[in-house]
């Protein structure tokens, strides 16, 4: 069988950022709540002129080289927080990326889980045409509402990947476990700019779900745990990892035990400072995981839980190719973090919670950090441009 996975992978996240440690003050709460019970420090904010169409195209740019921009024949565009009912937002970046005429282009959505659709999908096209690769972006902006319990999980970001045959980073195994069933722990009906939420609910029902898509796994003869190295779970919040190892732990019981808390360990760095991404967050998590593990991964299996709230839940492993290293943009996600901005509370309430469905002309002021940004509403068309160089060249200077 032809071998298909995870040629590249890079991700972007906004270049201002809250601290949570300012937000637990303004909720009257103890800091220590925010920051190691739920487990998170910064939350980033996307300015004005940033949504998931700009972040996606900040993180697909590094990726168009050499000869890859043509052999894209698919891009699936996976999210959350869709700009427009109709219209996919995969092909907004299809226009201001310039990509490849001759390539499908479409947006899936099923909460933070769909990014795994495209992944799973993307990889049987492969392995049955493998001189197409698939380009898979996830864009999140994670949105509660203000004062409400779930403020302090906010985020914003993105992560694109190639998929191909033979790829240089990560083999995808073909085996799955999958677990879907009907509930409202969380979800946003189209008026709505901010999720509905049962927080308690959600955790139990991803606990629930990771234990069965786990079984499921296990079933279809998916990777025993004592051959998994690494594990990488969706993380809304960096807590949320720790309890989704205890579930994994009791449903596996003995098999677990050379895993420990380091297993997921180096898959929190990114989350921690950058919040919830929804469909980005398992692959930011992956990107953390790579880009920040001491030890060589070569050949070792990383064992993933993907859960969208709903809800979709499913458990699959990768193994890590060697010479994956030298694939890694490691240095410039480190950097994108490092050169972060704080904000005040009153310009993150004004950024985040500007109205996300206006449609009025409009042309944004130059905010964002990226090369790429939403420019303008002009007849209730959204118009994304490419910044001048020289000028986010100065910007970037100064932050
Ligand atoms: N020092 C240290 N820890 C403290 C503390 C202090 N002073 N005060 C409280 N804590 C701890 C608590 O003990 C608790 O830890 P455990 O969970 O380990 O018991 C933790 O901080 C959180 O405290 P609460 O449970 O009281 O927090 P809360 O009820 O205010 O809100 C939440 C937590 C329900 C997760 C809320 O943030 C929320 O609704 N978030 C959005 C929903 C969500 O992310 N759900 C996750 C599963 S669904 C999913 O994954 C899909 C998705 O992306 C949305």
């Amino acid at each position: 069988m032809i071998v298909a996975g995870i040629d590249d992978i890079s991700i972007y996240s906004p270049g201002f950022f809250y601290p949570l440690e300012d937000l637990a003050r303004r909720h009257g709460v103890d800091p220590a709540k925010y920051i190691v019970g739920i487990g998170q420090e910064r939350m980033a904010v996307p300015t004005p002129d940033e949504d998931i169409v700009s972040m996606a195209a900040n993180a697909v740019a590094p990726l168009l080289v050499n000869e890859v921009r043509e052999e894209i024949s698919t891009v699936i565009f996976a999210t959350e927080s869709g700009i427009d009912q109709s219209k996919s937002a995969g092909l907004f970046v299809h226009g201001v990326l310039g990509l490849n005429p001759n390539c499908r282009v479409v947006e899936f959505k099923q909460a933070c889980y769909s990014a795994t659709a495209g992944i799973q999908l993307a990889s049987d096209l492969v392995r049955q045409r493998p001189k197409e690769k698939v380009l898979v972006i996830a864009s999140d902006i994670a949105r509660y509402e203000r004062n409400s319990e779930g403020e302090c999980t906010q985020g914003a970001g993105a992560v694109a990947m190639i998929v191909a045959a033979n790829p240089r980073l990560l083999e995808i195994h073909p085996q799955s476990g999958v677990f879907s069933f009907d509930v409202m722990d969380f979800w946003r009906p189209n008026h709505r700019e901010a999720a509905y939420v049962n927080g308690k609910l959600s955790i139990d029902v991803y606990l629930r779900s990771l234990t069965e898509a786990w079984l499921d796994f296990q079933r279809k003869d998916g990777l025993p745990l004592t051959s998994i190295d690494k594990l990488c779970f969706h993380q809304p919040f960096t807590k949320m990892s720790k309890k989704a190892f205890g579930a994994l732990r009791e449903a596996a019981g003995a098999e677990a035990d050379h895993l420990d808390e380091k297993s997921y360990a180096e898959s929190q760095i990114y989350g921690r400072q950058i919040g919830n991404t929804y469909s980005a967050s398992l692959y930011i998590g992956l990107s953390s995981l790579l880009d920040n593990c001491d030890e060589d991964l070569t050949g070792r299996s990383v064992g993933l839980f993907s859960y969208g709230s709903g809800s979709v839940g499913e458990f699959f492993s990768v193994s890590v190719v060697e010479g994956y290293r030298r694939r890694l943009r490691s240095h410039a996600h480190r950097a994108l973090l490092a050169r972060r901005r704080e904000i005040d509370y009153e310009t993150y309430v004004a950024w985040f919670y500007t109205s996300v469905k206006s449609t009025e002309d409009r042309i944004s002021p130059m905010q964002t950090t990226g090369r790429y940004r939403f420019a303008a509403i002009a007849e209730q068309r959204r118009i994304y441009a490419e910044v001048d160089c020289a000028r986010l060249g100065s910007l970037n200077a100064v932050a």
